[in-house]
Order: C-alpha cells, then structure tokens, then sequence
C-alpha cells in the first residue's frame, strides 16, 4: 500500500526492466514491489530487503509492506506521508490517518519522518531514519466511531457547515476569557511587540483563511502581513527577516506543500507557528507554536467548519497581537471580542437560508460559469466561494475583488451567468453596489447577499437576495462564508455529485 508519490520512479523503472524485470503498470507504486523482489531474489532476508528498497527511494510517501509467506509481518515506513500506528485489543494496525484507526486503537502513535517499523501480532518495532531503534509517544485514542457517523445527515458536509455554531463557540472558548472580554492566548515562545511582519503560508481553503487574516492583522495589530500559497513560499527566494513570524494554517496538519515551507523555515531557524484542528498531526508537533482549532472531525473533503474556525484563531490572535503592541485599548479589544462572541449564534441565524439556497440552486446548477464578487475581507471570502463551488458542483467559477472586473474579467459577463455579490451595506463593501449594476446590467443574474438595508436598497432587479445579520467588520467573512458554502452544496447534491468525495480530490493532500 502506497501513499505519495516516488520522484525517481522512472530512473528506477528503466533500472529494473534493463536487468530483466517485468513491470505490469505504469504505477510508481509497482517500482518498491519490484525492488524488494529483486533484493528477494538474490538471497537478502525480508528485512534487508525492504529497507535496502526503501533506501532506493526518493519523493514523499508512506509504505505498508507484506512479503509473500510472511503473513504475519507488515513493514511500514515514512517520508513525507503520514502514518499512524494503533494499538488495542491484542493488535496492532496502520493507518495514514488517527481517524482510520478508530474501532481499532484503543491508543495511537505517530511516526516521525524517515521512520521504519516491523509489525508483528500486537508488537510494533520502531526504527529512526539511522536505523537505530526508536520509541514514540504513545497517545489515547482520542476520536470515537460516533464521530465518523453522519447520523440523519445526508452527508458530511451538510453536517460540517450545520456544526458550525457549535465548532465556533468552542473554538472561541479557547482563546478568550468572556468575564474580561479579552483574548487570552496560550503562552507564546516570542513576543507580539518585536514581531515586524507576519507571514500567513498555506493551501486552498487556508490559504483564503490567510488572506482574511492578513485584514485583521494590518488592521487590529497594524503589523505588516504577507499571505503566500505554500507551495509558491516554498520554492521563490523569499527574503525572511529574523523578526517575523512565519505563521502555517491547515486543517489536517499534513498538506505537505505546507510542511515543507514549515521545515523550510525551521531550517533557517526562522519562528514558526501553525493553526491546525487535526491535534497531533505533523505540523502540530514541528512548529513551535500551535493554534488548535476545535472544528471536531472534519469529513468532507470541502473544508467548512475548519476554514470559519481557523477565522476564529487568526482573529483572536490579531486582536492579541494588536493588545500586546498597544494599538488595541483595553476597551477596543472588549468591542472586538465580543463582536466574536456574537458569531455563533447569528450564524445559527443565517443557516435558516438553507431551504432559500437549495431552491436557488435550481436555477445555478445549470450555468456554465458563476463570478462571486466581494472586497476588502470578503475578497477572500468570493475566492473561497468559488472554490467550493468549483471543487463540488464542477461548473466553473471564478472569485475577484469587486474593483477588479472593470479591469478584464466583466468581459466573461454575458446573459443569465449567476453573480454571487458578497456586500454588506457598510464601509468599503459600498463600492461592491456599483460593481453589481454594471454586471447586473449586461445581463448577468445577481444572488445579493447582503444585510437588510443593502437588499432594500439594491435588491430590486436581482435574482435572489438573501438577508444577513447586521454585524461588525470583524463578523463579516465568518457569516458570508455560510451562505457560499451552502449555494455549493446544494448545487452539487442537485447536479448528483458525490459531495463528500468529489473526483480528483482528497481530504489530506501528502504529495507536492
Ligand atoms: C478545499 C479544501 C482544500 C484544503 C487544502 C489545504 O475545500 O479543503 O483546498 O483547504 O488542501 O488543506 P489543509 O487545510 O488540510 O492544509
């Protein structure tokens, strides 16, 4: 069994059928089997033979290995992947993930990158990447079987975005104190006040997370904010200063675009720090900081809950760093705490649209392509938007800051496309009204959403509008992000889609 992907399989493919083997497949995956057949078959015993493969191989990947005869020994090993050892019940299994242990694993360890471990019966060896023997902490089992039950729901996801006023409230448990109403964070290995920038490093849904975060800092904490997709951070030659905090946002704690621009930093010695919901996992254990999230289990391959959670962090912990740099006042920072604090019950109120969305999405399963337009922090609510819809529905669609669309995209506007309009009637999202009518009046059908003043005065003419609570800036992309997330599940549950599971994609992505 193979996770990731093996770089040099096509040197070690032409390699192997040079000297006579025969490959059936064109996997990468068939390369390992054929290189511990060949250590096999000149006489080395099962052990060397697999490590001696291993050590042949270059790229990320987690192996499970069963020698033909040997049924009762699996060989395991590690570089990139994760992989999991459970043990319970007089067993022992392997698994690339704590959750596909659960019902197996009473208690659970992780191994570290470059690991080997022979399995046998209920016993698990463990070896490091120098072959030394090795032991790991050993964990309880933390996630029940209750927790991998969609109940009544017809899939996760659906029960993921219906969570969220729950996930949120404990999310935002942790990281304030409400008699105070301050932000209280966990102890810190650096200083908010000699922080000069922030870099925010992530993937897809993070990586928007990012980008809303990167408002609140330059706003709350008035620190200068980068927000970089990992795999592109990685690999430019970025200029890091000694003072910034590099800080990683996955749900997982896996993607290994993001874990490799973490140990990148590490390398360089450089501060990190990393908001993650999966506890344990890689990333928790190599930043020197971590942010938990309390999303609970995530399922669905679409992030929800995690991507409104990880808003919660990242907006705590701006209003932290902005208290400890002294741009918050005491008193400031109560009015944005408690503007957190509201969040979970006016989401509450905005998930009594559902109905209102799944009869909209009638009409937007059948468009070929859909814009979502917001600015300012909901910007990267409108990308976010867009990816859900993309990633579930498989139409087209496509998020851009509001301004942005008299700059080139307003030539893809033509009769009956959807236009998603993320706009509060408040501040800079104003401006979004304009933006509209010129979409609005080259034929393109407006979903408004926005508050009630904002659909009294520009309702008239669209095609649906849907009425959100009037909140602070601070509450904005927490609550739009509800309604998006909604439009693309229930398009993709019209469209048939598999909504849980959408083709090409999966939850934890370990390869680069
Ligand atoms: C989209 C989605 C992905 C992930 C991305 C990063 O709905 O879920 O774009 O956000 O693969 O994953 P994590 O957050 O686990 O690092």
């Amino acid at each position: 069994m193979h996770n990731g992907i093996i770089e040099n399989f096509k040197a070690l493919r032409g390699e192997l059928t040079e000297a006579g083997a025969r490959l059936e497949s064109e996997t990468d995956t068939e390369v390992v089997a054929a290189l511990i057949e060949r250590n096999l078959s000149a006489g080395m015993p099962a052990e060397k033979a697999v490590r001696k493969a291993l050590a042949r191989l270059e790229g990320a990947f987690a192996l499970a290995i069963m020698i033909c005869g040997e049924a009762d020994t699996l060989y395991a090993s590690r570089r990139g992947s994760p992989l999991v050892l459970g043990f319970g019940d007089g067993q022992v299994s392997l698994g690339s993930d704590t959750l596909a242990l659960c019902g197996l694993a009473t208690e659970v360890c992780h191994l570290e990158e470059g690991d080997f471990a022979i399995l046998k019966a209920a016993r698990a060896e463990i070896f490091d990447e120098n072959g030394k023997p090795a032991k790991r902490p050993l964990k309880p089992m933390t996630a029940t079987a209750g927790q991998l039950d969609k109940g009544n729901y017809a899939h996760f996801m659906q029960k993921e975005i219906l969570e969220q006023p729950t996930a949120l409230a404990d999310t935002l448990g942790k990281y304030i104190n409400p008699l105070e109403a301050k932000v209280e964070l966990p102890e810190l290995p650096f200083d908010f006040k000699e922080i000069t920038k922030v870099n925010l490093i992530a993937c897809g849904t993070s990586a928007y997370a990012a980008r809303v975060g990167k408002y609140w800092f330059e706003s709350y904490a008035r620190l200068p904010v980068e927000a970089e997709i990992a795999s592109e951070f990685r690999y430019r030659d970025v200029v890091i200063g000694e003072g910034e905090l590099n800080l990683f946002i996955s749900q997982s704690g896996e993607t290994l675009d993001t874990l490799v621009a973490l140990r990148h930093c590490r390398e360089k010695n450089l501060r990190t720090a990393a908001i993650v919901n999966v506890a344990g996992s890689t990333m928790t254990r190599e930043a020197d900081v971590t942010f938990l999230t309390y999303a609970g289990v995530e399922i669905g391959v679409a992030s929800t809950k995690s991507f409104t959670c990880q808003l919660m962090v990242l907006a705590a912990l701006a209003i932290g760093a902005g208290r400890a740099r002294g741009v918050l006042t005491k008193a400031g920072e109560a009015v944005l705490v408690q503007a957190l604090e509201e969040i979970p019950a006016k989401l509450a109120e905005v998930l009594y649209h559902d109905q209102a969305i799944r009869a909209l999405s009638a009409a937007v399963s059948k468009a070929r392509n859909v814009l979502y337009l917001g600015r300012g922090c909901l910007y990267p609510v409108a990308l976010e938007g867009a990816l859900k819809f993309k990633e579930i529905s498989y139409i087209h669609a496509e998020g851009y800051p509001a301004g942005e669309m008299k700059h080139g995209p307003i030539a893809l506007v033509e009769e009956d496309i959807p236009v998603v309009i993320l706009a509060p009637s408040q501040g800079v999202h104003l401006k979004t009204f304009s933006n509209m009518e010129e979409a609005k009046s080259r034929g393109a059908k407006i979903i408004l959403i926005s508050d009630a003043e904002g659909v009294r005065e520009h309702g008239p003419g669209t095609m649906a509008t849907i009425i959100m609570p009037s909140v602070p800036d601070i509450a904005l992309p927490l609550l739009y992000a509800v309604p998006v997330q909604l439009l693309a599940y229930h398009t993709a549950v019209r469209k048939g889609n598999d909504v849980d599971q959408p083709r090409n994609l999966a939850k934890s992505v370990t390869v680069e």
